[in-house]
């Protein structure tokens, strides 16, 4: 078991507008009380402005949904993250399946862009999972840490420094969730991993994602190793946000 605060980062994806954006962030401001855990929102970038903005002063932070793996330069239509930094930014998505599967993001790639964000001063939230094939070929140990084995090779950070999401490709968007026990399952993998690595494993956050929403959040996020939630579609109602935080104890 472990004490550190959880986290519950909501991913909008390619979702909002300026309109859309500021009932959202009111309503989670508003009903967000005093939440005991860490609060964050993965918005598009156009839009970080406008969120930085909304949320100056409240209890959400904000994050983005990539960074480029380079520092500056030739890279047509990247954001570097000290952009991100310039923005407030506290948090970055690293390797997202959507990510990895539509944009070829390899498991290198992905550990360039978790430096590149700790270097400038933001919390990479580095995701893992496996599909379904991988899963039913057995393989999802094997993926899940080759993925993260990428990442804990980072030079000159610590490991301890970052946010790691399992998000088991086949849970994403499909209203399939891991169980519990599924999810705690990999979780117990990934600590041990971390735990060979940093003596400060027990500090590192590591999120559940897939589905996650108001009716199955408790129960994911009372395993020994769940330490919060990365939550897609659910995070974009008001009502279902507030209520996977309120589970967040
Ligand atoms: P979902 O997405 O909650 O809609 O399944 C989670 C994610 O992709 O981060």
């Amino acid at each position: 078991m472990n004490s550190k605060k959880k986290l519950i980062a909501g991913n909008w994806k390619m979702n909002g507008s300026l309109a859309a954006n500021e009932a959202l962030l009111r309503a989670i401001i508003a009903g967000l009380g005093d939440a005991v855990c860490d609060v964050a929102v993965a918005v598009p970038a156009p839009y970080l402005a406008q969120v930085q903005s909304l949320t100056s002063g409240s209890a959400v932070s904000v994050a983005s949904q990539d960074v480029s793996q380079h520092e500056a330069g030739a890279f047509t239509g990247e954001v570097s993250a000290g952009m991100l930094k310039d923005f407030g930014v506290r948090y970055a998505l690293v390797g997202h399946s959507e990510r990895r599967q539509y944009h070829g993001e390899t498991d290198v790639v992905v550990a360039e862009k978790a430096q590149r964000a700790l270097a400038a001063g933001v919390t990479p939230i580095v995701c893992v999972g496996e599909t379904l094939q991988e899963r039913e070929a057995g393989q999802t140990e094997v993926v899940v840490k080759r993925q993260l084995a990428a990442v804990i090779h980072l030079n000159g950070h610590c490991i301890s420094e970052v946010v790691v999401a399992y998000e088991p490709v086949w849970a994403i968007g499909t209203g399939r969730t891991a169980s519990p026990e599924q999810a705690q399952a990999v979780h117990a993998v990934l600590r041990a991993q971390l735990a060979a690595a940093s003596e400060h494993a027990d500090r590192i956050r590591l999120l559940y994602g897939g589905s996650m929403n108001a009716a199955n959040a408790a129960q994911l996020l009372a395993q020994p190793d769940i330490d919060g939630g990365l939550v897609g579609g659910a995070s974009l109602k008001a009502p279902d946000f507030l209520q996977i935080i309120a589970a967040a104890r």
